[in-house]
Parts: C-alpha cells; structure tokens; sequence
C-alpha cells in the first residue's frame, strides 16, 4: 500500500477515534498513546518516508506534520476545555483572593508614577539619565563652572576628579538635548545623592522628576500655568500654591513653588517647619548659557525647566515623619501601601 493511502487510511481512524474520545468513550491517554507516541501510528508514517520517491519526500513529509498538529491540538483543545468546565464547578468566586498578601508598590513609587501620568497626559515623554555621571553633565554645561559658589548648594559624591554620582536629575537635560532637537517635552524621575548628616528629614540619597520643555517663545507664564494644573490634579482641585523668587546657576529668572498643605497633625507642623507651607520644586526659564552648551543656536528658542522633590511630598501625603522609612524596607511599613 502506498503512503498516500496509509494516511488517508489514518485519518478515518483517527475522526472515529476522536468522536468516541469526544463522548467519554475512550480516554485521552489511550487516543494519544495510540497514535502520538514514540511508538504510535505517526510516528509509524515517518518509516515509510525512505521508499519514497526524492522529489515527492518534502511533500509528503509536510503532510504528515499538518496531521500530526492536527491531533496535538484538536487532543490539546478538548482536553483544556474539559478542564475548563471541571474547574469551575469547583473554584467558589466568592472566597477573597490571597494576591495582595505578597507585595505592595514602594509609595516614592506610587508618586512617580502619579505624577508621569499627570504630565504625559499633556504630552511630556519619560526619559531616563544615568545615576553615574561626569562633572560636566551635572555640573559645567549647567552653568556652574568649577568653584562656583553654587557648588556648596549640593554636596557631592565624588567617585574621581571627573565621575560622580548625579546630585540632581537637571543633567538629563543636557544628555537629551545633545541629542534631540525642539521642540523638546521631557520628564525625567530618578535617584539623585547628596553628602549630607542623616536625619528625620535628611538622606544621602532621594528621588526628584526633572521636567523641560523647549521650543520657540516659550513662555514663563506657560511654566506657572503647567505647575498649576499640576498640583491640581495631584492635591485636588482646591489645592493652594505659591511661586517665590529664587536662585538656580541654570536658569533666568528662577522660583519655588510651594503648596499649602495646613497644620492638621504634628507631622504637618514638623514637615513644614510650622508654616503649613511646603516647597515642592525649583523652576524657572532655561538659561541661555545652558542652551550653548548644547548647541542650540537659533535665538527664538527658550525653555522651561522644573526639579520635583518626591520624598517630601510623600511624606506630606502620607504622613510619613522620618525619611529613612523610605529606605529600610521594613514590610510592616511598606505593607500598608496598596495603590
Ligand atoms: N536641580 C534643582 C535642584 O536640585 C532643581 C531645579 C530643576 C531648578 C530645574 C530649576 C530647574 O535643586
């Protein structure tokens, strides 16, 4: 009989074979050891393939492979259906399930992640810079030149005379714009380290989210006009702000804004050193010596950029009133964050 036939032949077994599997009447170990094992009706086939003629072996090869994936997954489809329907005669929905025992997400990142949804829902894009960097990145193309007094403002990690790790997030700035042209939408979260004592409201590591955008006549009323609809749509809609002048080496002019979180717990008097006010950024417009540094030459284009300090906020929106809970990973902490 030539192989043609036997398959042909295979097939008519193989549908009477599957209708009786299908109607309890035969069980699946037996239809499958009958015809996929090693010593199984296919595996039979392939014996035949030597006699056959050269130019037909690839033919018939391949039919014979269709119809063996043809049993595996007509046996595979029934089988996960019978487990499908015996299952659920056994799982009772109404039992809480035991998921949420095994994790919680860490609150500095529940903040960041709020806070990258508030702004790319405006366009911004999420970026990342490198925690390891060279003094120029975080410090010289920022405009602020070897023993300029703004250095003391964040004391420095030094690895060499060259590499440190970043004390803010401001150098993705220039790693992005080296390499992109505006207009320029970016947020940038991560890990930024200071040599500073260690207290309840001090950590040689913390977390800020850069934020740029540059493109032509760029205004600083579109700065206040972002930060605002930002802390509304984070603190709610009745949140208070305020902007106050302040003083960044890399832009002009600069401010803080604070938002006014009240006095209702001790944690609130601590956190806000008793005004109720709390810092939470330093902005202002790009200066233009930072734009030479990247190259970017024509005149009409001008920036904003703002730094956000994410451990104080979640302090203030948790209650937290010693920072290095943030850090020790202790679960009897951490569990009590859900979402
Ligand atoms: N990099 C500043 C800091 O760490 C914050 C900042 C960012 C200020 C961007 C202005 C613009 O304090």
């Amino acid at each position: 009989m030539n192989i043609q036939n036997k398959i042909e032949e295979l097939r008519i077994l193989f549908d009477s074979d599957y209708q009786l599997f299908k109607n309890k009447k035969v069980d699946y170990d037996s239809i499958y050891n009958k015809f996929l094992s090693r010593k199984g009706l296919i595996n039979n086939l392939y014996s035949f393939l030597p006699d056959v003629k050269a130019e037909e072996k690839s033919k018939i090869g391949k039919e014979i492979n269709d119809f063996k994936n043809l049993i595996i997954s007509s046996l595979d489809k029934s089988n996960i259906s019978n487990r499908v329907q015996s299952s659920k005669e056994n799982i009772d929905f109404s039992l809480p399930n035991t998921y949420e025992k095994y994790g919680s997400i860490h609150p500095i990142t529940l903040i960041i992640n709020k806070i990258n949804k508030i702004f790319s829902n405006i366009g911004f894009s999420i970026i990342y810079g490198p925690e390891v960097d060279t003094d120029y990145f975080n410090f010289e193309a920022l405009n602020i030149p070897q023993h300029h007094p703004a250095r003391d403002m964040q004391d420095t990690f030094y690895i060499d005379n060259n590499l440190l790790l970043r004390t803010h997030t401001s150098g993705s700035q220039i790693h992005f714009m080296k390499k992109h042209k505006p207009p320029i939408r970016i947020l940038s979260p991560g890990r930024v380290y200071r040599n500073e004592d260690i207290s309840v409201r001090s950590y040689c590591l913390f977390h800020q989210i850069e934020g740029l955008y540059v493109d032509n006549n760029v205004t600083f009323s579109e700065l206040k006009g972002t930060l605002e609809y930002f802390a509304k749509e984070f603190f709610g809609k009745d949140v208070k702000t305020r902007f106050r002048p302040s003083y960044f080496p890399f832009t002009e002019p600069s401010a803080e804004m604070d938002v006014y979180w009240g006095l209702n717990s001790e944690s609130d008097y601590r956190i806000t050193k008793g005004t109720g006010w709390l810092e939470i950024l330093g902005c202002g417009m790009v200066d233009p010596e930072v734009f030479k540094s990247v190259d970017y030459n024509n005149e009409n284009v001008r920036g904003y950029a703002f730094g956000l300090g994410i451990e104080r906020i979640a302090m203030l929106k948790y209650g937290i009133d010693d920072i290095r809970l943030l850090y020790e990973g202790d679960v009897r902490f951490l569990r009590q964050f859900k979402k």
